[in-house]
């Protein structure tokens, strides 16, 4: 039997997935879309569509897209959606490679950025190119993708991201009035190089501060920073991004092992965000291929700025799926899961200079004032997964989200958050020791 089908994520019933694409709200549903392949190993990449009233239950609908086209036939690449009056404007790059003997860096390939018309969110009315490689700006290597589009000060804009001829990772900007006209503005990128390519940005403004995201590929890392062969960031852009604006600084999104390509939108007053759990070109696995699938998306996390730094945070409505099982106000806890369930939310405020969490026969957390980071480990089934530092002086809270082969630790209110995929062989106990209070919820769904 499979227990490692999540139960409160998304993830295929069989196949691959990638990044989520298109994230929005229309006509009463939460869409996703996200990148996906039919073979469990990866191939060439599709749009899969999911929609959802609550953000809890997903009904799967028809796929979206399919690389069908000349401009597309290597793979619908990833991208977003636009919601405009009563139509959605989904942007995507249509990835085309040609067959020869090529470099697939400054030969062989086309990125081109497509602009799709759908009036239901269903079905396609039109679906045009856009932007060509020729109507990028010079000095670009053939990789520029992952379009997000939103709206400013009755202007579009998109984010475009790239790779330049010197291997440098960077941002394009373009302007439109019509979302088929576009032109391109500037380029947002670090003094010193950051990465060869960075994927996936995403430009939104919360609690009046310009925040850039991007993906950046190929940042060599120490033990508590950039861990993973790829990563995820968020860049503070001060002064106007149309014009003079620039990075200051950048933090790290996610340092657990599986995070990466998220994608933010804006709905009733909230920025949510979702990302993909999941590492490309890492060294570890995952052993739901045995079953004909791999990877899932994170929990939709709400986003919040406060003292120069983004915090994260599960969506409320996942609170409504609680049943609490636990009170925790000792010193050490042993929770004897005879019921074998699978998903839970531990939920912890930390008064102690230590503190040690073990997760089914799989997972180790451990917490050292006097070493200064928080550790997390395997105990065994890591798949090549070892461990991942948190360097933090305090532990304050932790709130871990556990489902069947899934943590997303969320630490001090959010501040951090370290997600990983965790296959366990035993779903006994959860062990915790520390001054500590806190509580252990099921979560059924
Ligand atoms: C990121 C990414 C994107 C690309 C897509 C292809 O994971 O490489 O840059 O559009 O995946 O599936």
């Amino acid at each position: 039997m499979n227990t490692w089908r999540q139960k409160y994520h998304i993830e295929p019933k069989k196949g691959w997935l990638n990044d989520p694409n298109g994230l929005c709200f229309f006509k009463g549903y939460y869409h996703v879309f996200y990148q996906y392949a039919y073979e469990p190993e990866g191939g060439n990449k599709y749009w899969a569509h999911l929609r959802s009233k609550d953000l809890l239950f997903w009904e799967e609908a028809p796929i979206f897209l399919s690389p069908d086209k000349d401009f597309d036939k290597s793979g619908v690449y990833s991208g977003c959606a636009l919601v405009k009056e009563d139509t959605m404007h989904i942007f995507y790059t249509g990835n085309v490679k040609h067959k020869g003997d090529f470099d697939y860096i400054n030969t062989g390939r086309e990125s081109n950025t497509v602009h799709v018309v759908s009036k239901d969110g269903e079905h396609i009315d039109s679906r045009n190119v856009v932007m060509y490689n020729k109507d990028y700006p010079k000095g670009l290597t053939l990789h520029v993708r992952d379009p997000k589009v939103f709206e400013y000060e009755n202007k579009y804009y998109m984010v475009l991201g790239a790779r330049t001829m010197e291997d440098k990772g960077e941002v394009l900007i373009f302007e439109s009035e019509d979302l088929e006209n576009w032109k391109y503005i500037r380029t947002f990128e670090t003094m010193a190089r950051f990465g060869y390519m960075w994927e996936c940005p995403d430009l939104f403004e919360i609690n009046g501060q310009w925040i850039l995201m991007a993906c950046p590929q190929g940042v060599q890392g120490g033990k508590y920073e950039f861990q993973n062969i790829h990563s995820c960031v968020y860049f503070i852009i001060e002064g106007d991004f149309r014009t003079n604006g620039y990075i200051s600084e950048y933090k790290e999104v996610d340092f657990g092992f599986d995070f990466y390509a998220p994608q933010t939108f804006m709905h009733d007053g909230r920025r949510l965000l979702l990302g993909w759990m999941g590492m490309p070109d890492a060294d570890y696995t995952n052993p739901t291929l045995e079953y004909g699938y791999q990877h899932c998306m994170s929990v939709f996390r709400e986003l919040d700025f406060k003292d120069n730094t983004l915090y994260m945070k599960p969506v409320k409505e996942l609170e409504s799926i609680r049943k609490p099982v636990f009170e925790y106000a000792e010193e050490k806890v042993i929770y004897k899961n005879t019921d074998d369930k699978r998903a839970f939310e531990l939920e912890i405020s930390n008064f102690g200079e230590s503190l040690k969490i073990e997760i089914f026969d799989t997972v180790k957390l451990d917490f050292d004032a006097n070493r200064g980071d928080l550790e997390l480990s395997f105990i065994a089934n890591g798949y090549g997964r070892d461990a991942r530092y948190l360097k933090i002086k305090s532990l304050d809270s932790l709130r871990i989200m556990i489902d069947s082969s899934s943590l997303e630790i969320f630490v001090n209110d959010g501040k951090y958050v370290m997600s990983a995929r965790m296959y366990p062989s035993n779903y006994s106990d959860i062990k915790v020791s520390g001054n500590i209070r806190g509580k252990l919820y099921s979560l059924d769904i």
